[in-house]
């Protein structure tokens, strides 16, 4: 209780107990006059016989919800910061205000303590190293006319993750073109979890967020955040990560915590793709070659007339006909039947473009393995 020995606690508590709205409506930033101060209730201050320090039903009768909700809006505190977030250990400081004249008295109470109370203007509250992950802090005028009013200070009480990594979920090795594969971020020991985003990124690209589901949690946490994808050929070799970042608001630090994960290297075995042109031709001279991809590299074997055919670095008209290539990769093997056309060396080839062109088939046999 306080030097002056009346129960603020309880008084407090009166206008506490239904206060678990928003605490910010209590505040009214445009000037308000003295006039305007609710005429004194019926029975001034200080007197509450109230038993309990917590339940709104215990908010004494006299009192109309119309008739507080009138008194909020001329609780004319300040507070600077209006938010208080603080890095949990960090020391912290908060001055509450008082603009005007009719008050008797203004304090802080923190957690269901009072605080020493002043009569001065303004009052600040401090502590040298905050440690506790968890705080009620509220700011209270008495009126002179009776009554008072209290302003919540919200107070975010941060610690960046210790570690974030990735992973594949139930996976190690290279992943399968086409195939489902979960990333997972863990997050360990952050708070609040509830101010956390993650992003995952392929390289420079970012693939999602993440944000936690609880919003109750103020200790630190370990979390584990889940993204699917689906590799191409085209994320062999990406680097997929993923960072961890405490969105604090504008009275967090200038730049939010961030904790990034380590990269992790994506192989992606996919193939054999066999680009061949429909129609295969070569001039004299040239090599025959179709376009084959794949990771691991797949083996390309020529087939003509059922012998396996050592590719001319040279070729010839001899070398027109119909053959088979046969690629053989990771993940499966495809054989295509191709005419292949040798055209007369370039001085008549322009002429004749086109009129050597023999029908080509190409037949894609496709096996998955
Ligand atoms: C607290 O705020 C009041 C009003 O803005 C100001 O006059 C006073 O100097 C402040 N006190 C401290 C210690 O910042
Ligand atoms: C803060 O207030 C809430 C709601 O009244 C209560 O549940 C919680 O225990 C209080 N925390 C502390 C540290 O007093
Ligand atoms: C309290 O804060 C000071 C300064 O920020 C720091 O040097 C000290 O280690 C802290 N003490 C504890 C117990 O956290
Ligand atoms: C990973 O494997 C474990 C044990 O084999 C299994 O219990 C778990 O459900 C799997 N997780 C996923 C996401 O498939
Ligand atoms: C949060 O809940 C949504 C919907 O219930 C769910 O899709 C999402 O995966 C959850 N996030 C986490 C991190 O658990
Ligand atoms: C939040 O996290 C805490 C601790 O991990 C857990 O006990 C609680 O059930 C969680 N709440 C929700 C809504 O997920
Ligand atoms: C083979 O195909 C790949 C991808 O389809 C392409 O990037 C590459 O240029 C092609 N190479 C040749 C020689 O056609
Ligand atoms: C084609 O040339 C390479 C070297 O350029 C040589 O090793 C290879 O034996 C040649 N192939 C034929 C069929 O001549
Ligand atoms: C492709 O051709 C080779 C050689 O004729 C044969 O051994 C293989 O089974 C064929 N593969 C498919 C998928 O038809």
């Amino acid at each position: 209780m306080s030097a002056s020995g009346w129960p603020i606690t309880l008084l407090l508590v009166r206008l506490f107990g239904s206060a678990t709205s928003s605490p910010v409506s209590m505040y009214t930033p445009a000037p308000t006059l003295p006039s305007q101060i609710s005429p004194p209730l019926p029975t001034s201050f200080p007197f509450l016989p109230s038993p309990s320090l917590s339940v709104p039903s215990h908010i004494p009768p006299f009192i109309s919800s119309s008739a507080e909700s009138t008194e909020r809006l001329h609780c004319p505190l300040t507070m600077s910061p209006s938010t208080l977030v603080v890095r949990f250990g960090d020391p912290v400081k908060a001055n509450c205000s008082i603009p005007r004249m009719g008050f008797s008295a203004l304090g802080w109470e923190v957690s269901s303590e009072t605080a020493e109370i002043t009569v001065d203007r303004f009052k600040v509250w401090s502590v040298k190293n905050l440690t506790v992950w968890s705080i009620n802090v509220t700011c209270f005028a008495l009126s002179e006319h009776g009554g008072q009013c209290n302003l919540a200070l919200p107070v975010i009480i941060y610690q960046p993750p210790d570690r974030v990594s990735i992973t594949l979920v139930n996976h190690t090795g290279p992943m399968f073109e086409g195939y489902q594969y979960t990333l997972q971020c863990t997050v360990q020991d952050v708070a609040p979890v509830e101010n956390l985003v993650v992003t995952f990124y392929r390289g420079d690209t970012a693939l999602g967020q993440v944000q936690s589901n609880n919003t109750t949690e103020r200790t630190p946490v370990t979390e584990i955040f889940t993204l699917g994808i689906i590799p191409t050929k085209e994320d062999n070799g990406a680097q997929y990560w993923c960072d961890a970042k405490l969105e604090l608001g504008p009275e967090g630090p200038q730049h939010p915590p961030v904790v990034t994960s380590q990269k992790l290297s994506a192989t992606v075995l996919f193939g054999p793709q066999l680009s061949c042109p429909t129609k295969l031709q070569v001039r004299e001279g040239e090599s025959l070659k179709c376009n084959v991809t794949g990771n691991p590299e797949p083996s390309v074997t020529w087939i003509r007339d059922g012998q396996v055919i050592v590719l001319p670095n040279h070729s010839s008209r001899a070398h027109a006909g119909k053959y088979i290539v046969w690629t053989e990769g990771f993940l499966g093997q495809k054989n295509f039947t191709v005419e292949v056309e040798v055209l007369a060396g370039s001085g008549t080839a322009n002429t004749c473009n086109g009129h050597f062109l023999l029908a080509v088939l190409v037949t894609q046999m496709i096996h998955w393995l």
